[in-house]
């Protein structure tokens, strides 16, 4: 058998052809050498039909060997990563092996977000497949990074033959499992509780998770673990898959009949018809896969490098962040230029970075009822132009930041009243309202100009210098108004690509502008939008007890410099809760900082406390943007404490964070065992606090301090001292 091996540094991906072109999936794991073909096992199976070509030999069935791009309809009766129609009504493909090549380099994709690095620090595979009937092509594309053991998948369809056909399927990534019973971890919740970390066991059938919403969602994140039973965070075999779509997705795992394992990763096809006409080609957005023997850490670790490195892009992608205040908690859409100013002249007494402006400073915007598409400022309400307030806020010495919803439109709005066929309503039916509001077409590219052309003129016309682009509500009532418009069978998917090339546009004429993206907060929160927004705005909900749940789910596969966390008002606009500042503090500092209350209502030692804040988080900055990230309790499970530690690379350093939670009487002692330090080194735990080995503290852990009250938190910062020695303390 003809075979394509893949190698990373710690990793082996193999596929081989045989003899009837089948491609198959050989191999996915700890780095290992040999043909792995030779663990397959060939039998002849009850209604697990053969390949014409076998004859009378019945040991080769489709249904029942690991494929590598499984499609309908050539006998493998699982759930497929492709199917195609015809307009002739031929449903389903048989897609058989054509050639291969290796490249140096990784691939793009055009109008997507992909994994980006430099030639020399990757290789792209590309293996052509092709149905011979139909005359359609259908090229897997592999980038592979050797050096952070990260896999990329993504394919292109290419309609060679006469007749249109129409796309069903076509999943970016698929894994086929001989051996093995797996837990799934995804991560589900709901607008202001996204990302919950659900195990669960893969099960005979299929498992399917995903979003119709037309973004990623705040339901379900595009991103899985497929974990070994035993596997924790410090031990155990895991691959993850990572989709760079901001769109409709889905997930599927499947145990079939004989206990193997099918895991792969798409754009839903339940709503794809895409139509691809003779000489077309269609590409897929891309997946990144990983593999680690070393535990859900090791993984974590895997993804935050890559983000960090070859997905987030511009002149923020390793740069420190401004600390800035919004003002949507401080005053929603309630308030005037003199407001806005106080609340800019406090944090500027504070020492914070940034103002931001969020919703409600256009065209008729006092309430969430109107204005949405009217991207004209309203300067009553401001008191004058937005270059004012941008100047008065750079005169204090801070940035200005400005709040966009660019793909929503009010009814009541000049732009639904002059364009109402803009908006997704279906001819003849009510349109389902949320947030009162409906959603523009961005599939319609004079849309997108529109939009463009009216936000960039209000950029132009002060100093913005950061954008929180946000997007409030899933769509439905899918409709475009063009005349004879013949692609509703990937529309949503256009969508998608409207966004992004709206993105794309930003980014490219303001390089130095910082974006921030935001759906109701972490409704589309994935790596398609990290592509073009370093930051996203991690949850509308700012409580700091919840928000530790929140990050610890989100870090699975994101980095913390990804997640916007502010420090809100007490009590909670969410939940009620009332918590120290001093806590709400150390939880944002997870993320990229900032504020989000107003500022003058603080008492002066809590103003004090906002100023050691900053002064902190700038001196910690490095770490939260660079360090390794450790997970150090489950919520929900260690109910007495949360923890988490940022790590240096060279483990010199380390920032562990902890909140209490449950609180006792007569409470027994507490420990939070650190991870990724050096045992042999020995840190200073805080400035004049203990000295500790890094193995004890790894090992039994530091104490929780006892203070009465609930969530009281702390802030450790260890630097190494010396090499290990037998005369410390402990
Ligand atoms: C969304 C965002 C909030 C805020 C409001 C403004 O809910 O997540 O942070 O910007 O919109 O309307």
């Amino acid at each position: 058998m003809e075979l394509i091996t893949l190698q990373t540094k710690n990793t082996t991906y193999q596929m081989g052809i045989n003899d009837l072109g089948f491609l198959l999936h050989l191999y996915y794991g700890p780095r290992a050498e040999g043909d792995m073909s030779r663990l397959l096992d060939a039998r002849d199976r009850g209604f697990s039909g053969n390949p014409y070509e076998m004859g009378l030999d019945r040991t080769f069935s489709t249904d029942v060997v690991p494929l590598e791009y499984p499609c309908y309809g050539n006998g493998d009766y699982r759930s497929p990563a492709f199917n195609v129609r015809s307009s002739r009504g031929v449903f389903g493909a048989d897609l058989r092996f054509k050639k291969w090549e290796m490249k140096s380099g990784k691939y793009s994709i055009p109008g997507l977000p992909a994994v980006f690095c430099d030639e020399e620090e990757a290789y792209t595979a590309e293996i052509l497949l092709e149905d011979e009937a139909l005359r359609l092509e259908v090229l897997l594309r592999y980038g592979v990074l050797p050096g952070i053991d990260v896999i990329t998948r993504s394919v292109v369809v290419r309609n060679r033959g006469k007749e249109t056909v129409y796309i069903d399927k076509v999943y970016s990534a698929c894994l086929d499992f001989i051996s093995g019973n797996y837990g799934l971890l995804h991560f589900c919740g709901r607008h202001t509780m996204e990302r919950n970390l659900e195990r669960v066991p893969v099960i005979h059938g299929k498992q399917q998770f995903g979003s119709r919403r037309g973004t990623s969602s705040h339901q379900h994140n595009p991103f899985f673990i497929l974990a070994d039973e035993e596997t924790t965070e410090d031990y155990g075999s895991c691959y993850g898959m990572a989709f760079l779509y901001s769109g409709n997705f889905s997930f599927e795992a499947e145990k079939d009949q004989y206990h193997q394992t099918r895991i792969q990763i798409g754009m839903l096809d339940e709503m794809l018809d895409a139509p691809l006409e003779p000489g077309e080609e269609f590409f897929s957005p891309e997946a990144a896969m990983a593999y680690t023997s070393e535990g859900l850490t090791a993984l974590s670790h895997i993804y935050h490098d890559l983000i960090r490195n070859h997905v987030c892009r511009g002149k923020y992608k390793n740069a420190s962040r401004p600390v800035l205040v919004n003002n949507w908690e401080a005053t929603y859409m309630d308030f005037d230029g003199e407001k806005l100013i106080e609340i800019a002249r406090r944090a500027a007494e504070l020492g914070l970075d940034m103002f931001v402006l969020d919703d409600g400073w256009f065209g008729k915007r006092d309430r969430d009822i109107s204005g949405l598409g009217d991207w004209t400022v309203n300067e009553k309400k401001l008191g004058g132009p937005l270059s004012k307030l941008a100047d008065a806020v750079n005169g204090l010495g801070m940035k200005f930041g400005l709040w966009i919803e660019p793909e929503m439109v009010n009814e009541d709005s000049d732009l639904y009243r002059e364009h109402p066929d803009w908006a997704y309503v279906i001819p003849g039916r009510k349109p389902n309202r949320c947030r009162n509001q409906l959603v523009l077409d961005f599939s319609r590219p004079e849309v997108v100009d529109y939009i463009f052309e009216s936000i960039t003129r209000v950029i132009d016309s002060a100093n913005v210098e950061y954008i929180k682009m946000d997007m409030n509500r899933s769509i439905c009532d899918v409709f475009t108004a063009v005349e004879g418009y013949q692609n509703y069978g990937k529309i949503m998917h256009e969508y998608v690509l409207g966004v992004y090339d709206f993105l794309e546009r930003l980014n490219q004429r303001y390089p130095e502008l910082l974006i921030e993206g935001c759906s109701g907060g972490g409704g589309r929160f994935d790596m398609g939008m990290l592509y073009y927004t370093p930051q996203i705005w991690c949850s509308d909900n700012t409580d700091a007890i919840e928000r530790i749940r929140i990050q610890h789910g989100t870090s699975f596969c994101y980095p913390p410099c990804t997640m916007g966390a502010h420090v809100s008002a007490v009590p909670n606009h969410q939940t009620g809760r009332i918590t120290d500042i001093k806590t709400r503090g150390v939880v944002a500092m997870a993320g990229s900082f900032g504020y989000e209350l107003d500022l003058n209502l603080l008492t002066e030692e809590e103003k004090a406390e906002v100023r050691g804040q900053i002064r902190d988080y700038k001196k910690y900055e490095h770490l939260i943007l660079s360090g390794d990230y450790y997970r150090l309790h489950t919520p929900g499970k260690d109910t007495e404490a949360a923890a988490w530690a940022f790590v240096s690379k060279d483990q010199k350093e380390a920032l562990l964070s902890i909140v209490s939670l449950d609180t006792h009487g007569n409470e027994p002692a507490n420990y939070i065992r650190l991870r990724g330090l050096r045992p042999d080194l020995v840190y200073h735990c805080g400035e004049g606090g203990e000295l500790y080995s890094g193995a004890v503290l790894m090992h039994t852990g530091y104490p929780v301090p006892i203070v009465p009250g609930e969530y009281k938190a702390w802030q450790i910062h260890l630097t190494a001292q010396s090499a290990g020695s037998l005369e410390v303390p402990l």
